[in-house]
């Protein structure tokens, strides 16, 4: 989704800012575009093109320089994707400009008064609603004709705005959009993602909702949208550049698949207490009496967190036996649901800033619930939300469909739910095995992975597949409705997960030679159940392919994965499914770490 990036210092802001762009790309964007000035300039100089990154470089002039500079990538939200709908948007005397992540509720009608008032607009967007109403302003500091601005407007925000009168500082401002600034010596950045950072700088201040800053080239400053001043502590970033780097994979997704055997390792590390059979978790912020206490969890996530959440849900009931449940996050805020006091609730999220489930979480805490953050950004508004929480540890991930982070999300899941079972009722012994189970994933991943050429050869034969059907029961069912959700994210093949339970409720219909099943068959106590849905497709000529721990004969190809325990099994059994996705979609020759249309990050309704 949109991007922000931006720079106030010495350097050639041009190529900064550009390279900083670039960075931002896996977010998701359809346009871009870049503006400068310099302290010794008169004006202010502008670029932006409809496209990738490269055809707005390929349109800055020779002689574009400049020492300070905003940019931006833009994922259409108001008007299509254009030249003119690009941002930054600029005023008609060329003095404001501003990029803006977000959405601007009440900008039909306040654009009908500003065109009534013999404004001309240029572009379709919400956001040139912002940059006349700045421009407009007659206070004597920047930062008080944006916050006029601002008080004007209603939804959602991370803006940055410069003007040629006050060209020695850049302000920005956040609301439900995150803007993180970079400070740097002598230079100061601004972006609304650290990846766009961490190759300057690591130090960096995450601005709250309601909060906004101005940054100079040696200073920077913070304070609420009212006005009165707020103490920023920079705090250091852990993840690197290089994290960023395809590392001599040809592609994100493939390069994350392959992280999971370290990221899996990271989220397990400094957790586990032999001692007590459990795990510590330093951030959850739940001492034994109040987990007692718990009656029920609600898992709350959107996309492939909210699957996640699902298999979590599921191990929480398991080894905690507390009733536990996820639902989509957008869907919960809508129907008004009873928040319970003795509901451990706990939002789900890679970036920690899905904006669906930043509104369940402030909803659900204006009510007085108890939320938990199982988060992967550390410091991001979800994370900074909750109660407490679990960070997954999986480092960055950017291609826009989840693996690693979904990997470890579960593990995460598995330690929580370890944690709550063993303060509750799971014996030692059973405390003690899943340990030993948790402890064998990343070697269990390992063996998973080397059979990368069998899964590619069988991808192969998937790429005519008009549609396919992903089943599973209990266990399974989760891991088959995510599997199903990155096949059709990344290939475009239409997919179906269903309860295996469920077949012949509808879904047989649809068995034909043509319809290839996927099935997650685990040698659980649901193996003779599990097996007795394969009979069923097979006596109507359907192909099948099994992931499971022993040879189906019933099924036409079986990837056998390694057994761990009954309850972790979930973890290892969508990885196959990743990479039969990933293969099935070079195979199409699709654009594996950008699927049309998905953004990583979804920070607006
Ligand atoms: C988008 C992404 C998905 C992701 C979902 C939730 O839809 O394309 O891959 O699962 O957002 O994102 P989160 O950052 O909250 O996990």
């Amino acid at each position: 989704m949109c991007g922000i990036v931006g720079y106030i210092g010495k350097r050639d802001v041009a190529p900064l800012l550009l390279e900083g762009l670039q960075r931002l790309e896996y977010r998701g964007y359809d346009s871009a575009g870049v503006v400068i000035t310099s302290p010794k300039a008169t004006g202010l100089k502008m670029v932006k093109a409809k496209g990738r990154v490269r055809d707005l470089e390929a349109r800055v002039p020779k002689r574009f320089t400049g020492t300070t500079g905003i940019a931006h990538t833009r994922w259409a939200t108001h008007g299509a994707p254009s030249d003119e709908n690009a941002h930054p948007h600029m005023s008609a005397d060329n003095k404001v400009a501003v990029v803006h992540n977000g959405i601007i509720d009440n900008a039909t009608e306040l654009r009908a008064k500003l065109e009534a008032d013999g404004v001309v607009f240029l572009s379709e967007t919400d956001t040139e609603v912002l940059t006349h109403l700045v421009a407009r302003s007659e206070a004597p500091t920047l930062e008080e004709r944006v916050r006029q601005a601002l008080k004007l407007v209603e939804g959602t925000y991370g803006i940055a705005v410069m003007h040629a009168d006050f060209n020695d500082r850049i302000v920005v401002a956040r609301n439900g959009s995150p803007v993180v600034l970079g400070i740097g010596e002598k230079e100061m950045f601004v972006a609304s993602d650290v990846a766009a950072l961490v190759a300057h700088t690591r130090q960096v201040v995450t601005l709250d909702d309601g909060e906004m800053a101005t940054l100079k080239a040696d200073d920077f400053r913070t304070y609420t949208t009212e006005g009165s001043r707020t103490t920023a502590t920079p705090t250091t970033v852990e993840w690197e550049a290089e994290s960023y780097d395809m590392g001599g994979h040809d592609t994100y997704m493939h390069k994350e698949i392959y992280e999971q055997v370290d990221a899996v390792d990271r989220v397990l590390r400094g957790r586990i207490d032999d001692r007590f059979s459990t795990v510590h978790l330093g951030g959850l912020n739940l001492d034994a009496r109040a987990a007692r206490g718990i009656r029920r969890v609600k898992i709350l996530g959107c996309g492939t967190s909210y699957h996640a959440g699902q298999i979590g849900a599921q191990m929480i009931e398991e080894l905690a036996r507390i009733p536990a449940d996820a639902e989509p996050a957008s869907e919960f805020r809508y129907r008004d649901p009873v928040v319970d006091p003795d509901t451990l609730y706990i939002a789900v999220s890679q970036s920690g800033e899905t904006y669906d489930v930043l509104a369940a979480v402030q909803e659900l805490k204006r009510k007085g619930a108890r939320v938990l953050g199982v988060v992967n950004v550390v410091g991001s508004a979800i994370a900074r939300e909750t109660d407490g929480g679990v960070y997954v540890h999986a480092g960055p991930e950017v291609c826009v469909v989840s693996t690693k982070c979904f990997t470890n999300t579960v593990v995460a899941f598995g330690l929580l739910a370890l944690h709550l079972g063993r303060i509750r009722d799971l014996s030692v012994a059973d405390g003690k095995r899943i340990i030993e189970g948790l402890r064998k994933l990343p070697g269990q991943i390992s063996e998973i992975l080397a059979g990368e050429d069998e899964i590619k050869k069988l991808a192969e034969q998937f790429t005519d597949a008009k549609s396919m059907l992903f089943i599973g029961r209990v266990r399974g069912y989760p891991v088959a409705r995510e599997a199903s959700l990155k096949l059709k994210e990344v290939s475009y093949i239409h997919a179906e997960a269903y309860p295996a339970s469920e077949l012949k409720h509808g879904p047989l219909a649809l068995i034909e030679p043509a319809m290839p099943t996927v099935a997650i068959v685990p040698d659980d106590d649901l193996l003779e159940k599990n097996r007795a849905a394969l009979e069923e497709i097979k006596a109507r000529s359907g192909k099948i392919v099994a992931v499971a721990h022993q040879v189906q004969e019933k099924a036409d190809h079986t990837i056998v994965v390694p057994k761990n325990e009954d309850e972790l099994d979930p973890i290892l059994m969508g990885i196959p499914l990743q990479l039969l996705a990933y293969h099935t979609a070079l195979a199409l020759g699709r654009d594996i770490d950008k699927p049309r249309n998905l953004a990583k990050s979804v920070t607006v309704e």
